[in-house]
Protein backbone atom coordinates (compact mmCIF):
# COMPACT_ATOMS: atom_id res chain seq x y z
CA UNK A 1 0.00 0.00 0.00
CA UNK A 2 1.13 3.57 -0.88
CA UNK A 3 0.44 6.44 1.53
CA UNK A 4 -1.70 9.41 0.29
CA UNK A 5 -0.37 12.57 1.76
CA UNK A 6 -3.19 14.92 0.88
CA UNK A 7 -5.86 12.55 2.88
CA UNK A 8 -3.51 11.19 5.38
CA UNK A 9 -4.76 7.14 4.09
CA UNK A 10 -3.76 4.68 2.48
CA UNK A 11 -4.22 3.42 -1.03
CA UNK A 12 -4.51 0.26 -1.13
CA UNK A 13 -2.57 -2.36 -3.85
CA UNK A 14 -4.42 -3.91 -6.92
CA UNK A 15 -7.01 -6.46 -6.38
CA UNK A 16 -7.36 -8.01 -9.61
CA UNK A 17 -4.58 -7.73 -12.26
CA UNK A 18 -4.65 -8.81 -15.90
CA UNK A 19 -1.69 -9.44 -17.77
CA UNK A 20 -0.89 -9.37 -21.88
CA UNK A 21 2.20 -11.96 -21.98
CA UNK A 22 4.14 -10.18 -24.75
CA UNK A 23 7.28 -10.93 -26.12
CA UNK A 24 7.34 -14.43 -26.48
CA UNK A 25 9.14 -14.97 -29.65
CA UNK A 26 11.25 -12.02 -29.75
CA UNK A 27 13.17 -12.97 -26.53
CA UNK A 28 13.67 -16.24 -28.40
CA UNK A 29 14.85 -14.68 -31.79
CA UNK A 30 17.30 -12.63 -29.67
CA UNK A 31 18.70 -16.15 -28.87
CA UNK A 32 18.59 -17.36 -32.21
CA UNK A 33 15.77 -20.49 -31.05
CA UNK A 34 12.53 -21.44 -32.33
CA UNK A 35 9.37 -19.31 -31.33
CA UNK A 36 8.49 -22.03 -28.72
CA UNK A 37 11.80 -22.23 -26.82
CA UNK A 38 10.36 -18.48 -25.78
CA UNK A 39 7.03 -19.62 -25.25
CA UNK A 40 8.55 -22.43 -22.71
CA UNK A 41 10.40 -19.64 -20.83
CA UNK A 42 7.15 -17.43 -20.97
CA UNK A 43 5.43 -20.91 -19.31
CA UNK A 44 8.03 -20.87 -16.32
CA UNK A 45 7.36 -17.12 -16.16
CA UNK A 46 3.58 -17.68 -15.32
CA UNK A 47 4.61 -20.12 -12.37
CA UNK A 48 7.12 -17.15 -11.01
CA UNK A 49 4.28 -14.28 -11.54
CA UNK A 50 1.12 -16.76 -9.98
CA UNK A 51 3.29 -17.85 -6.93
CA UNK A 52 3.79 -14.14 -6.29
CA UNK A 53 0.72 -12.80 -6.06
CA UNK A 54 -0.47 -13.57 -2.59
CA UNK A 55 2.64 -12.50 -1.15
CA UNK A 56 1.78 -9.08 -3.47
CA UNK A 57 -2.06 -8.91 -2.17
CA UNK A 58 -3.22 -10.08 -5.80
CA UNK A 59 -6.33 -11.90 -5.36
CA UNK A 60 -7.34 -12.48 -9.05
CA UNK A 61 -4.41 -12.74 -11.89
CA UNK A 62 -6.04 -13.53 -15.08
CA UNK A 63 -3.54 -14.08 -18.18
CA UNK A 64 -4.04 -13.82 -21.96
CA UNK A 65 -2.52 -17.42 -23.11
CA UNK A 66 -4.14 -17.31 -26.45
CA UNK A 67 -6.32 -15.06 -28.51
CA UNK A 68 -9.27 -15.62 -30.90
CA UNK A 69 -6.47 -14.28 -33.42
CA UNK A 70 -3.52 -16.24 -32.63
CA UNK A 71 -4.83 -18.65 -34.82
CA UNK A 72 -3.59 -17.04 -37.87
CA UNK A 73 0.13 -18.24 -36.59
CA UNK A 74 1.25 -21.28 -38.11
CA UNK A 75 0.41 -24.75 -37.60
CA UNK A 76 3.82 -25.49 -35.55
CA UNK A 77 3.29 -23.05 -33.11
CA UNK A 78 -0.18 -22.83 -32.22
CA UNK A 79 0.32 -27.12 -31.93
CA UNK A 80 3.26 -26.46 -30.04
CA UNK A 81 1.44 -23.64 -27.65
CA UNK A 82 -1.38 -26.51 -27.13
CA UNK A 83 0.78 -28.99 -26.35
CA UNK A 84 2.28 -26.23 -23.84
CA UNK A 85 -0.71 -25.53 -22.17
CA UNK A 86 -1.71 -28.97 -21.55
CA UNK A 87 1.71 -30.09 -20.01
CA UNK A 88 1.32 -26.75 -18.27
CA UNK A 89 -1.85 -28.39 -16.92
CA UNK A 90 -0.73 -31.32 -15.90
CA UNK A 91 2.55 -30.49 -14.43
CA UNK A 92 0.91 -27.52 -12.25
CA UNK A 93 -2.06 -28.93 -11.06
CA UNK A 94 -0.84 -30.45 -7.76
CA UNK A 95 0.70 -27.17 -6.90
CA UNK A 96 -2.05 -25.15 -7.77
CA UNK A 97 -4.17 -26.96 -5.52
CA UNK A 98 -1.74 -27.21 -3.11
CA UNK A 99 -1.23 -23.39 -3.10
CA UNK A 100 -5.36 -22.66 -2.56
CA UNK A 101 -5.39 -21.23 -6.40
CA UNK A 102 -8.78 -21.73 -7.77
CA UNK A 103 -8.22 -21.66 -11.67
CA UNK A 104 -10.75 -20.75 -14.06
CA UNK A 105 -10.86 -20.68 -18.18
CA UNK A 106 -12.33 -17.93 -20.25
CA UNK A 107 -12.73 -18.18 -23.92
CA UNK A 108 -14.38 -20.44 -26.10
CA UNK A 109 -13.78 -24.17 -25.54
CA UNK A 110 -15.26 -25.21 -29.08
CA UNK A 111 -12.46 -24.47 -31.16
CA UNK A 112 -9.94 -26.21 -28.99
CA UNK A 113 -9.13 -29.91 -28.80
CA UNK A 114 -10.83 -32.20 -26.34
CA UNK A 115 -7.77 -33.81 -24.69
CA UNK A 116 -7.37 -30.12 -23.89
CA UNK A 117 -10.52 -29.08 -22.91
CA UNK A 118 -10.90 -32.35 -20.52
CA UNK A 119 -7.96 -31.25 -18.67
CA UNK A 120 -8.98 -27.80 -18.10
CA UNK A 121 -12.49 -29.27 -16.94
CA UNK A 122 -10.55 -30.77 -14.63
CA UNK A 123 -8.57 -28.57 -13.21
CA UNK A 124 -11.36 -25.97 -12.78
CA UNK A 125 -13.20 -28.74 -10.96
CA UNK A 126 -10.55 -29.78 -8.67
CA UNK A 127 -9.81 -25.84 -7.50
CA UNK A 128 -13.31 -24.70 -7.39
CA UNK A 129 -13.13 -24.98 -3.70
CA UNK A 130 -9.59 -23.08 -3.44
CA UNK A 131 -9.52 -18.95 -1.69
CA UNK A 132 -6.56 -18.14 -1.42
CA UNK A 133 -6.10 -16.79 -5.00
CA UNK A 134 -8.18 -17.12 -8.33
CA UNK A 135 -5.95 -17.50 -11.47
CA UNK A 136 -8.27 -17.09 -14.88
CA UNK A 137 -6.39 -18.10 -18.18
CA UNK A 138 -7.81 -16.81 -21.42
CA UNK A 139 -7.76 -19.06 -23.86
CA UNK A 140 -8.93 -19.06 -27.25
CA UNK A 141 -10.36 -15.92 -25.91
CA UNK A 142 -11.58 -12.24 -27.69
CA UNK A 143 -12.93 -9.63 -25.81
CA UNK A 144 -15.57 -8.95 -29.04
CA UNK A 145 -16.08 -12.99 -29.12
CA UNK A 146 -17.27 -12.72 -25.41
CA UNK A 147 -19.52 -9.97 -25.96
CA UNK A 148 -21.08 -11.42 -28.85
CA UNK A 149 -21.51 -15.31 -27.63
CA UNK A 150 -23.04 -13.20 -24.28
CA UNK A 151 -25.46 -11.38 -26.33
CA UNK A 152 -26.59 -14.36 -28.40
CA UNK A 153 -27.11 -15.51 -24.97
CA UNK A 154 -28.69 -13.14 -23.93
CA UNK A 155 -31.06 -12.82 -26.89
CA UNK A 156 -31.98 -16.22 -26.45
CA UNK A 157 -33.56 -16.06 -23.17
CA UNK A 158 -35.42 -12.94 -24.51
CA UNK A 159 -36.90 -15.12 -27.85
CA UNK A 160 -38.13 -17.84 -25.19
CA UNK A 161 -39.50 -15.00 -22.64
CA UNK A 162 -37.14 -15.15 -19.53
CA UNK A 163 -35.66 -12.11 -20.07
CA UNK A 164 -38.12 -8.71 -21.74
CA UNK A 165 -35.99 -6.98 -23.96
CA UNK A 166 -36.05 -3.50 -21.90
CA UNK A 167 -35.17 -5.38 -18.64
CA UNK A 168 -32.12 -5.99 -20.62
CA UNK A 169 -28.70 -3.33 -19.14
CA UNK A 170 -25.22 -3.43 -18.63
CA UNK A 171 -25.35 -5.70 -15.22
CA UNK A 172 -27.64 -8.48 -16.73
CA UNK A 173 -25.03 -8.50 -19.82
CA UNK A 174 -21.89 -9.06 -17.72
CA UNK A 175 -24.04 -11.54 -15.98
CA UNK A 176 -23.63 -13.60 -19.54
CA UNK A 177 -19.61 -13.20 -19.89
CA UNK A 178 -17.27 -15.61 -19.22
CA UNK A 179 -15.76 -13.25 -16.46
CA UNK A 180 -19.27 -12.98 -14.62
CA UNK A 181 -17.75 -14.15 -11.11
CA UNK A 182 -15.29 -11.99 -11.41
CA UNK A 183 -14.41 -8.48 -10.43
CA UNK A 184 -13.48 -5.74 -13.32
CA UNK A 185 -9.36 -5.93 -13.38
CA UNK A 186 -8.09 -2.92 -11.48
CA UNK A 187 -4.90 -3.04 -13.32
CA UNK A 188 -3.83 -4.22 -17.01
CA UNK A 189 -0.09 -5.06 -17.66
CA UNK A 190 1.08 -5.42 -21.11
CA UNK A 191 4.67 -6.58 -21.56
CA UNK A 192 7.38 -6.11 -24.31
CA UNK A 193 6.89 -2.31 -25.47
CA UNK A 194 3.50 -2.66 -27.36
CA UNK A 195 0.75 -0.11 -26.50
CA UNK A 196 -1.96 -1.47 -27.41
CA UNK A 197 -4.61 -4.18 -26.00
CA UNK A 198 -5.36 -6.59 -28.41
CA UNK A 199 -9.20 -7.51 -27.94
CA UNK A 200 -8.41 -8.52 -24.53
CA UNK A 201 -10.90 -7.68 -21.51
CA UNK A 202 -12.85 -4.98 -23.20
CA UNK A 203 -15.75 -4.85 -21.42
CA UNK A 204 -14.39 -5.72 -17.67
CA UNK A 205 -11.58 -3.01 -18.40
CA UNK A 206 -13.32 0.17 -19.19
CA UNK A 207 -11.81 1.85 -15.96
CA UNK A 208 -9.13 -0.16 -15.53
CA UNK A 209 -5.47 1.20 -15.48
CA UNK A 210 -3.21 0.52 -18.04
CA UNK A 211 0.56 0.14 -17.50
CA UNK A 212 2.96 -0.98 -20.98
CA UNK A 213 6.72 -2.42 -19.82
CA UNK A 214 9.49 -2.52 -22.32
CA UNK A 215 10.89 -5.97 -20.65
CA UNK A 216 9.81 -8.94 -22.84
CA UNK A 217 7.30 -11.92 -20.87
CA UNK A 218 10.19 -14.38 -19.79
CA UNK A 219 12.13 -11.95 -18.47
CA UNK A 220 9.15 -10.47 -16.32
CA UNK A 221 10.26 -11.42 -12.95
CA UNK A 222 8.56 -10.93 -9.53
CA UNK A 223 10.08 -7.76 -8.37
CA UNK A 224 9.75 -6.20 -11.68
CA UNK A 225 6.11 -7.03 -11.32
CA UNK A 226 6.03 -5.96 -7.57
CA UNK A 227 6.91 -2.44 -8.71
CA UNK A 228 4.23 -1.92 -11.28
CA UNK A 229 2.02 -3.01 -8.25
CA UNK A 230 3.66 -0.13 -6.54
CA UNK A 231 3.30 2.31 -8.65
CA UNK A 232 -0.43 1.91 -9.17
CA UNK A 233 -0.77 2.77 -5.77
CA UNK A 234 0.50 6.14 -7.04
CA UNK A 235 -2.23 7.03 -9.47
CA UNK A 236 -5.41 8.53 -8.75
CA UNK A 237 -8.80 6.41 -9.90
CA UNK A 238 -11.59 8.38 -10.28
CA UNK A 239 -14.27 6.50 -12.38
CA UNK A 240 -15.86 9.49 -14.34
CA UNK A 241 -16.37 11.37 -10.98
CA UNK A 242 -14.34 14.46 -9.80
CA UNK A 243 -11.87 14.41 -6.65
CA UNK A 244 -13.73 15.45 -3.49
C1 LIG B 1 2.68 -13.43 -27.08
O1 LIG B 1 4.03 -13.36 -27.42
C2 LIG B 1 2.44 -14.66 -26.37
C3 LIG B 1 1.55 -15.61 -26.72
C4 LIG B 1 0.67 -15.52 -27.89
C5 LIG B 1 1.44 -16.85 -25.93
C6 LIG B 1 1.43 -16.67 -24.45
C7 LIG B 1 1.84 -17.94 -23.87
C8 LIG B 1 2.67 -18.10 -22.85
C9 LIG B 1 3.23 -17.03 -22.01
C10 LIG B 1 3.11 -19.47 -22.55
C11 LIG B 1 2.51 -20.22 -21.50
C12 LIG B 1 1.20 -19.87 -20.96
C13 LIG B 1 0.58 -20.66 -20.07
C14 LIG B 1 -0.73 -20.28 -19.51
C15 LIG B 1 1.18 -21.92 -19.63
P1 LIG B 1 4.44 -13.39 -28.94
O2 LIG B 1 4.62 -14.81 -29.33
O3 LIG B 1 3.42 -12.65 -29.75
O4 LIG B 1 5.80 -12.62 -28.92
P2 LIG B 1 6.37 -11.65 -30.04
O5 LIG B 1 5.43 -10.47 -30.11
O6 LIG B 1 7.72 -11.28 -29.53
O7 LIG B 1 6.42 -12.44 -31.33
Amino acid sequence: MARDDQTDTFRPGPEHVAIIMDGNGRWAQQRGRPRLYGHHAGAKRVRDIVEACPDLGVRYLTIFAFSTENWKRTQTEIAGLMGLFRRYIEREARDLCRNGVCVRFIGDRVKLEPKLVDLMDNLELMTAGNTRMNLTIALNYGGRDEVTRAARRLAYEVQEGRIKHDEVDAEMLARFLDTRVLPDPDLVIRTSGEARISNFLLWQSAYAEYEFVDTLWPDFTPAEFATVLKSYTQRDRRFGAVKA
